[in-house]
């Protein structure tokens, strides 16, 4: 049976981008599998960017929150956060002594940032370890990750096979499974959403602060009775990746025969997510205002995922000499 591993980073709150190209694929995938995944918040990562302890844990809590709404099923999978699994700290420490300095420097998510060096800490330029104690200390064969991770699952690689050739086969050898079928969520500015840029849409936000945000989306200067290029606007653009075929088509034929505004687009927009996710926003409030729901569902997957890593921590150990 091949062990699938994911980390999702708790850098914010997630969004609709984040939603359509990773959090349904994944729990597409795990349903789909009678592979047991595990799944977790990538907390640890966090501190290499974030200073606001009380945003460290409430990013923790959202994130957790969407995966539990949208249907992550925690009775087959393990679901956890990084941080309860200390060991994974001891872990890394072992890879760090195994990890050349070129191989780091050369990682895009420093070089990304190196030209401000001062604003490097050591944790974000030695972030690719501590994502190799993730996958390495599960003993993790498949590995689904954005295009953007897949250095990270390579420089993983490296590290493990040189352990191995140095102790003998102490470390499975992990893949990593890109997807690219993923579709890429524009924003409401029509760039990539992300939270970079400040263009998200927050399928959880209360509705009049959801309306602001999809009031937000920009189009084009052209008066009513324009037709209008549906392929060419942000509104359309995100509106058929939630609508079903009969729906995209109705707003369609709107833009193409003019007598139509982008506030009705928006409006129809907005109406389709509330109905959409309704189900998706009743429990997603119901778990941030229960937040005990949500610790019980990360403690249990702790204890299951913690078995797992000491076994490995201590195979590594013993090879090593300690
Ligand atoms: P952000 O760019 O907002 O910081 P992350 O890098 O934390 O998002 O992404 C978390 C996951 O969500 C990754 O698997 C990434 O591929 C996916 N994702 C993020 N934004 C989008 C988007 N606009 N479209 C599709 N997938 C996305
Ligand atoms: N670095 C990953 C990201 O930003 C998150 C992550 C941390 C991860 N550890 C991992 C992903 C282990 C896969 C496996 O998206």
């Amino acid at each position: 049976m091949a062990r699938v591993l994911t980390g999702i980073q708790s850098s914010g709150k997630p969004h609709l981008g984040n939603i359509l190209g990773a959090i349904l694929p994944a729990i597409k995938m795990s349903n789909d599998t009678k592979d047991e995944s595990f799944f977790f918040i990538a907390d640890l990562h966090s501190l290499t960017t974030l200073r606001d302890s009380d945003l460290i844990k409430e990013n923790v809590y959202a994130t957790a929150a969407a995966w539990l709404a949208f249907g992550f099923d925690t009775s087959k999978n393990i679901f956890y956060k990084q941080s309860d699994i200390s060991e994974v700290c001891e872990f890394t420490w072992y890879l760090n002594c195994f990890t050349p300095y070129p191989m780091l420097a050369n990682a895009h998510s420093f070089k990304d940032k190196s030209d401000n060096l001062s604003n490097v800490n050591s944790g974000l330029f030695t972030y690719p370890v501590l994502m190799a104690a993730d996958i390495l200390m599960y003993d993790a064969n498949i590995i689904p990750v954005g295009k953007d991770q897949q250095q990270h699952v390579e420089m993983t690689r490296d590290i493990a096979g040189h352990i191995n050739n140095v102790y003998g086969e102490v470390l499975v050898i992990p893949e990593s499974k890109i997807d690219i079928n993923v579709m890429t969520i524009p924003g409401t500015d029509g760039r990539k959403m992300s939270k970079s840029y400040d263009n998200c849409i927050d399928v959880f936000l209360p509705e009049k602060e959801l309306k602001k945000q999809i009031m937000k989306i920009i189009t084009e200067t052209s008066s009513l009775e324009d037709k209008k290029d549906p392929g060419k606007c942000n509104v359309f653009n995100i509106y058929k990746l939630i609508a079903s075929e009969d729906q995209t088509k109705e707003l369609y034929d709107l833009y193409i025969n003019g007598n139509f505004g982008f506030g009705t687009a928006k409006k129809m927009l907005l109406d389709l997510i509330l109905d959409k996710f309704s189900k998706n926003r009743e429990k997603y409030n119901y778990l941030m205002e229960n937040k005990n729901l949500i610790d019980k569902e990360l403690e249990i997957g702790a204890r299951k995922a913690k078995k797992t890593a000491s076994e490995v921590l201590s195979r590594l150990k013993n090879s090593l000499g300690f």
